[in-house]
């Protein structure tokens, strides 16, 4: 499984790239609002200039024709653009036109498996199942990107499926279990799955050891 960091903060791309873990980014207009007025596309262009790879970048028209021109505009910003469309009857159809043309999509905003076998069969690169939005509202949503893995890979369908919507570490491990093959994750959540506390006690026994041992000087 693959990690994409879901986020339109470049300092936030900045630090998580040093770790050499992330191969793509996500955003939505709800990161992007936190970021101060930057316009789009010179965020999408800076965050490309740091991470080689797919970035996800959301359409917000809201009719099949306006959705494949904004669509046509956001690839034309920089050969990694994926194209995030959300699934509704417009939106499937966009998603159609946009994928015949060589634009890859990321469906979006999908909360059920038909949603799913429909975006992959119109031809999506990506399928954004949003797990923490389901859990809210009493279901499983870890239970979808099973389904949703399961749907493309009985069927052979070539879109891989992008756990979306994850909140904390444990979604992270279950999405890797459910076979998910991409997992966008917030920054904070990439940093907690770093930390283990038994990690940090083991550190310092060993700096203590080595201490001990004149690997390394004393602290007085
Ligand atoms: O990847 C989609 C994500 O940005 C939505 O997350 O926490 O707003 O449901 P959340």
């Amino acid at each position: 499984m693959q990690l994409f960091l879901d986020t339109a903060s470049i300092d936030e791309v900045r630090k998580a790239a040093r770790l050499g873990v992330i191969s793509g980014v996500t955003t939505n207009p709800t990161l992007l609002a936190k970021e101060g007025g930057v316009s789009y596309r010179q965020r999408v262009l800076e965050i490309a200039e740091v991470i080689d790879g797919p970035i996800s970048v959301e359409c917000v028209s809201r009719t099949a024709d306006e959705l494949v021109c904004e669509a046509r505009e956001l690839a034309s910003w920089h050969p990694n653009v994926v194209v995030k469309i959300p699934i509704d009857d417009q939106g499937l159809e966009a998603i159609a036109r946009c994928s015949r043309e060589g634009i890859r999509v990321n469906t979006t905003l999908i909360f059920s498996p038909n949603q799913a076998l429909l975006a992959a069969l119109a031809g999506a690169a990506y399928l954004s199942p949003f797990v923490g939005r389901l859990d809210d509202v009493g279901h499983d949503g870890m239970e979808l990107v099973r389904q949703c893995v399961a749907i493309v890979e009985t069927h052979g369908l070539p879109a891989r499926v992008l756990a979306a919507s994850l909140r904390h570490p444990l979604h992270v491990t279950q999405a890797a279990l459910a076979g998910a093959h991409i997992a966008t994750i917030p920054p904070s959540v990439l940093w907690q799955m770093v930390k283990h506390p038994l990690t940090d006690v083991g550190i310092e026994r060993f700096l203590a050891d080595a201490r001990v041992a004149g690997l390394i000087p004393s602290a007085d």
